[in-house]
């Protein structure tokens, strides 16, 4: 059997590089139209960081597993999979919500141009609206000539692979979903798709559906995940005005097992490129059946989210006595969770662009990211010209967290870096203008060993030291 994938992201790189290493007896071929990404699967140095990935391409490359811009490639696939982004519309209708189908579009067409003949199994990895299956399937079938015997079937096969887990999640996933058409070929196509992760994931873990379940499955789970998020968040502002400590509220609610104890951590908020652009999505379909209530009930969930960006800014500005112009300010982590270079929707962003609107100098040290990444993502989000004018100037990057500690008034933790949390703090401290303070933007650190240093803190979801003895409700 023969795959072909088109899109070599976060998505189609490091899922296809899986199907290689389990089934040898398959030849996978990732194509894509940028000859940079492309080239960069092909050297040492993969154009993604992901643990335990290189080990895979390594171990498949050039043996079953082949990275090329030649799109004539595509139609060797007995499958051939969609992995490519479906951003949020910047544009037009649905502008802020809608996910943007054009490059969907775009490969249906390229399927239908160069597969001519056979029956070919078409794979929606990519994240879609409910129901974008309906569009591949015209546009596939349009094509249909005296020239082309080609017939096609679609699935929807979403993938729930997590950035910086993603070889633990592919080889060891919790489901597999496959969607598709419940007549004879459909449910073939089902079986064939199937029969490829029976090499690895056993058959229990292989969800069969029709394709609007499985389409609808993919929004569904980053909606409830990125719920979650925004739902602790919510407490924890609760938290720090009352003294409850959000980690031990999380704990507490996470061993009903009715709840379980995962994705309770409350943070400066959620970023990566998946949940806000799939809640968006959701919305916008909801707006568009004319679910209104629908519609805003998941809003609020990036709503939260953005709250909790925003109000986590405004505490490091006001606890600096409202004045962080000039002042340098550490910060610790820019990419959106840790064990990943990806810096896409980071909270880090909106924290550092507010941060830079008051005129701080800004020390980033990220272990994974680079000053082209954290200068287009601040050149994105800000508009106003006064602003961009500081990137250029006040956006510092280090190559060590003591490094950009060094003469700074603060220290923001933004990503989860494992190394952020066996620091030792007291070095930090000693060479940073005092008062010294300390926002952690992830729960990682014990408040009172910091402060016992000497830091001025402020931790998510936990009470400052100073609050008095208060009875708040009803007031
Ligand atoms: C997410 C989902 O977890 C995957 O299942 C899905 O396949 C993927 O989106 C996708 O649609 O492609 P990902 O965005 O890579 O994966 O990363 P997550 O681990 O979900 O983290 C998302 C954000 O939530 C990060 O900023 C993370 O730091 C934050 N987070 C996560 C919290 O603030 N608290 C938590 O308890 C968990």
């Amino acid at each position: 059997m023969k795959i072909t994938c088109i899109g070599a992201g976060y998505v189609g790189g490091p899922t296809m590089a899986m199907i290689a290493l389990k089934c040898p007896h398959i030849t996978v071929t990732v194509y894509d139209l940028s000859t940079e990404r492309i080239a960069a699967w092909n050297s040492d140095k993969l154009p993604i960081y992901e643990p335990g990935l290189e080990e895979v391409v390594f171990q498949c490359r050039g043996k079953n597993l082949f990275f090329t811009t030649d799109e004539s490639a595509i139609a060797n696939g007995d499958i051939i999979f969609i992995a490519v982004n479906t951003p949020t519309k910047t544009y037009g209708v649905g502008k802020g919500h809608a996910a943007d189908l054009k490059y969907i579009e775009s490969c249906s067409r390229k399927i239908a141009e160069l597969v001519k003949s056979g029956h070919k199994v078409v794979v929606e990895k990519s994240t879609v609206p409910v129901r974008c299956s309906v569009a591949i399937r015209k546009i596939l079938s349009s094509y249909a000539s005296s020239t082309s015997t080609a017939t096609f079937s679609i699935l929807s096969n979403p993938e729930f692979l997590a950035e910086g887990t993603a070889i633990s999640d592919l080889s060891n996933p919790d489901r597999v979903l496959i969607g598709g058409d419940q007549d004879a070929l459909g449910l073939e196509s089902i079986e064939k798709l199937a029969s490829v992760y029976a090499n690895w994931v056993p058959d229990k873990k292989i969800l069969r559906t029709n394709l609007w379940s499985s389409e609808l499955s993919k929004l569904a789970a980053n909606a409830f995940l990125a719920q979650r998020i925004s739902s602790i968040n919510s407490i924890s502002c609760i938290c720090e005005a009352t003294g409850a400590d959000v980690d031990e509220v999380a704990r507490a609610i996470g061993t009903d097992t009715r709840l379980g104890p995962k994705f309770l951590k409350a943070s400066v908020g959620f970023g990566g490129s998946c949940f806000q652009k799939d809640i968006l999505n959701l919305v916008y379909l909801a707006q568009c059946l004319n679910l209104p209530e629908v519609a805003a009930y998941w809003e609020t969930v990036v709503t939260m989210n953005e709250y909790q960006r925003r109000r986590f800014a405004e505490k490091i500005i006001r606890s600096m006595f409202d004045t962080v112009g000039g002042k340098s300010i550490a910060i610790f982590g820019f990419a959106f969770k840790k064990d990943t270079g990806d810096t896409r929707e980071s909270s880090a962003i909106t924290v550092c662009a507010k941060l830079l609107e008051e005129g701080a100098v800004l020390n980033i040290y990220d272990p994974k990211v680079t000053m082209e990444m954290i200068k287009l993502e601040l050149e994105y989000l800000i508009s106003d010209e006064r602003t961009r004018k500081l990137i250029a100037t006040n956006v510092k990057l280090f190559d060590s967290a003591l490094g950009a500690s060094k003469g700074a008034h603060a220290i923001v933790v933004l990503t989860e870096w494992d190394e952020f949390i066996t620091a030792n703090y007291a070095e930090h401290y000693e060479q940073m203008v005092k008062p010294a303070f300390f926002f952690d933007g992830r729960c990682l650190l014990d408040q009172r060993q910091l402060q016992s240093i000497g830091f001025q803190t402020f931790v998510i979801g936990k009470a400052s030291p100073a609050l008095r003895d208060e009875f708040f409700y009803g007031n």
